[in-house]
């Protein structure tokens, strides 16, 4: 029996069609798309992927994707990502495998953004899961500082002992808000101290959302705003 992660990767690899330029997501949800994409590569299928992390690079390369960077395009025609959390707005925490960076950036130049994910990501408020924060390493004690008096709860995401880098060399912050009351105000709030790179709060974003729940398969699509 396949997973509700596979189920919904699989459905959302639908949408792509030949000559598409992808954007390629991260995560244990988002390997299952690439997988899919590089057997239909195999088969034929002809597009061209943007990767949202080095291990997603890697994984797209063993596959036989063809991938292309920015200087190459200036849109992505459809991106297939994971999320930490989803609410029913489509608005998301994003960064729990601290690829939020380059996720961010590859969902703003996408026409079309397709998150899959299985029925436990769905919540009615956001903020259980901890928003990662990327800050630059010089000065993270004051971003860190500021985060507290935000009342995120931060802490510094460690692996084994050491600050964990992100792929552009960065650290993260968890914040254990737990409640998020309003994700697009604290969204902005964040991006304007000094030393954050950017936040896992991806507002408006999400342009089809594709949960799988057992064996159903929800879509909801965002409203044209
Ligand atoms: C990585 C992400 C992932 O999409 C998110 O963490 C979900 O991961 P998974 O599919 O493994 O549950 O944002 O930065």
């Amino acid at each position: 029996m396949i997973s509700e992660k596979q189920r919904s990767a699989e459905a959302a690899c639908e949408y792509v069609k030949d000559g598409m330029i992808v954007g390629l997501g991260t995560g244990s949800t988002a390997e299952f798309a690439v997988k899919k994409l590089g057997e239909r590569v195999r088969e034929g299928l002809s597009i061209r992927g943007v990767p949202t992390s080095d291990s997603t690079r890697e994984l797209a390369e063993s596959e036989g994707i063809p991938l292309i960077d920015f200087s190459e395009t200036m849109y992505i025609d459809l991106t297939i990502d994971g999320a930490d959390e989803i609410d029913a707005e489509l608005n998301m925490i994003k960064g729990g495998g601290a690829a939020l960076l380059r996720e961010k950036i590859v969902a703003s130049a996408s026409r079309e953004e397709i998150i899959i994910v299985s029925g436990a990501k769905l919540v009615a408020q956001l903020g259980a899961f901890p928003l990662p924060v990327e800050v630059i390493p010089f000065g993270w004690q004051i971003v860190f500082n500021q985060l507290e008096s935000m009342q995120g709860n931060p802490e510094l995401r460690l692996k084994q002992g050491q600050p964990q880098l992100t792929d552009q060399g960065n650290f993260i912050i968890d914040c254990h808000f737990r409640k998020i009351e309003n994700a697009e105000q604290l969204e902005i709030n964040l991006n304007m101290l000094p030393g954050v790179v950017e936040s896992g709060l991806f507002i408006k974003l999400c342009t089809r959302m594709i949960l799988a729940d057992g064996e159903q398969i929800i879509i909801k699509n965002r409203p044209s705003s």
